[in-house]
């Protein structure tokens, strides 16, 4: 008999993977806490959030889950991977101790500096006026403050000068704007370059990249507007060579879960650092520990090996024992979102075209939700439209063509999704 999974969230990352796992003849049933209007299609969605741990553990066992995969980062410092692991289930995902990387960049920026990880120099505070008096000494010009804690990607205030800084820390610590996550504060350098990431699957001991992607985080074209969860993404990314992979897989991934199991904190799940390339290196900004959306979704697109058998073998610390394989095609993923995403929008419109997208174009549900007069908007990014193409270009017109065919009250998608030269 096959596996039964648990999967927590609701983006379109959980039904990429969720999708991806129901073509593997080792799992027989997936279950999405909550899950979205795309995973019901592929999954069986469960009604209890990604926070509620006693929730997840009391499902996995009423369910008779045999396999946790964490994709989402919620769960893992709440202790939902300890939890499960103590029942004897297995687990793709970190303990939360070593989700601590990314639920703590005071911790995680001590732990670079301790394995020799290059990172933008820092200080941590817990005391306001130590903080301000620290500012104070330095010469002015830029700075990054930055809460601690997880603050749903909104904790890093990139700052042109000391006024900006100062401000920064009084939101924080003193306006407490994202409370106990900023009973901590990083205050460092600001780095000049560009910005890039890269995923690793780890099993403990043995991390193993996946192929590079570059995502989209501005809400417009050309990327002008806010800062959003991401708007598209592609793979592999123009940006990234083979030689900058190795390095960023020598310099910061293979340190990084040497170093975790040296502190006896053995780094299992998705490895996920943010990096900044400089002039003089590469830097990581900090650590997730999960997989990026949209990027799950085109690397799902790209995987040609068994999910789940990579991460099962990576949960019992096997993963050396298997080969991972990639599509050599490129894959693009274009997010349709509700007009006015990342700030105000309207839900409940109900979503046309999706019976005319092409058999081998996945669209992959984010905020959608079924109703019976079908499926709906529900959310600020609504849907990924994935494509995987012989080279970059065809990869990109394909997942267009077809995002252009889904209509919503309100959609909006960015035009200048892998719009990159392509080299070769
Ligand atoms: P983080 O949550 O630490 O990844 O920071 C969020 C964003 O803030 C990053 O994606 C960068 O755009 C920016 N950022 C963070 N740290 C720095 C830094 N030291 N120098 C310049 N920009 C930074
Ligand atoms: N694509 C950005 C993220 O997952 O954080």
């Amino acid at each position: 008999m096959g596996a039964r999974v648990l999967l927590a969230g609701q983006g379109g990352r959980e039904h990429a993977v969720a999708w991806k796992l129901s073509q593997s003849p080792e799992v027989d049933e997936i279950y999405v806490a909550p899950g979205n209007g795309g995973t019901s299609q592929v999954a069986t969605n469960v009604p209890i959030g990604p926070r509620d741990i006693d929730g997840l553990v009391q499902a996995a066992a009423d369910l008779n889950i045999d396999f946790y995969l964490a994709t989402m980062d919620d769960p893992q410092p709440l202790g939902l991977v300890d939890r499960l692991r103590e029942r004897g289930l297995p687990c793709y995902g970190p303990t939360a101790d070593a989700a601590q990387i990314e639920a703590s960049k005071a911790w995680s920026k001590q732990f670079m500096v301790d394995h020799g990880i290059t990172t933008a120099s820092h200080r941590t505070f817990t005391d306001h006026r130590e903080a301000v008096a620290y500012v104070e000494s330095l010469p002015d010009g830029p700075l990054v403050v930055k809460a601690s804690g997880l603050a749903a990607g909104k904790g890093a205030l990139v700052c042109d000068d000391h006024e900006g800084a100062l401000a920064a820390l009084d939101l924080i610590m003193v306006k407490r704007e994202f409370g106990a996550s900023g009973d901590q504060v990083v205050v460092e350098e600001c780095l000049q370059g560009w910005e890039t990431s890269a995923h690793a699957i780890c099993d403990g001991e043995t991390a193993v990249m996946t192929p590079s992607s570059t995502d989209y985080k501005r809400a417009l074209t050309g990327g002008l507007g806010l800062n959003t969860g991401g708007m598209g993404a592609y793979s592999p990314s123009a940006d990234v060579t083979a030689e900058m992979n190795a390095t960023i897989d020598r310099d910061v991934v293979q340190p990084t879960i040497a170093g975790m199991a040296a502190l006896g904190r053995p780094f299992n799940g998705t490895l996920y650092p943010g990096l900044m390339v400089t002039e003089t290196g590469n830097y990581v900004l900090e650590y997730n520990a999960r997989l990026g959306d949209p990027e799950a979704q085109i690397l799902m697109l790209r995987l040609e090996s068994d999910f789940f058998t990579v991460c099962s073998a990576a949960a019992a610390g096997e993963l050396a024992s298997v080969d991972i394989e990639w599509s050599d095609e490129p894959a693009v993923g274009v997010v349709v979102a509700s007009g006015g995403y990342p700030e105000s929008y309207t839900t409940g419109h109900l979503i046309g075209g999706l019976d005319a997208i092409d058999e081998d174009v996945q669209v992959f549900h984010a905020g959608t939700k079924e109703t019976p007069e079908g499926i709906v908007t529900n959310g600020g990014r609504v849907l990924t439209v994935t494509a995987r193409g012989p080279r970059l270009a065809a990869a990109r017109a394909k997942a267009y063509d077809n995002a252009r065919r889904i209509t919503f009250e309100g959609a909006y998608m960015r035009t200048d999704i892998a719009q990159v030269e392509e080299t070769e």
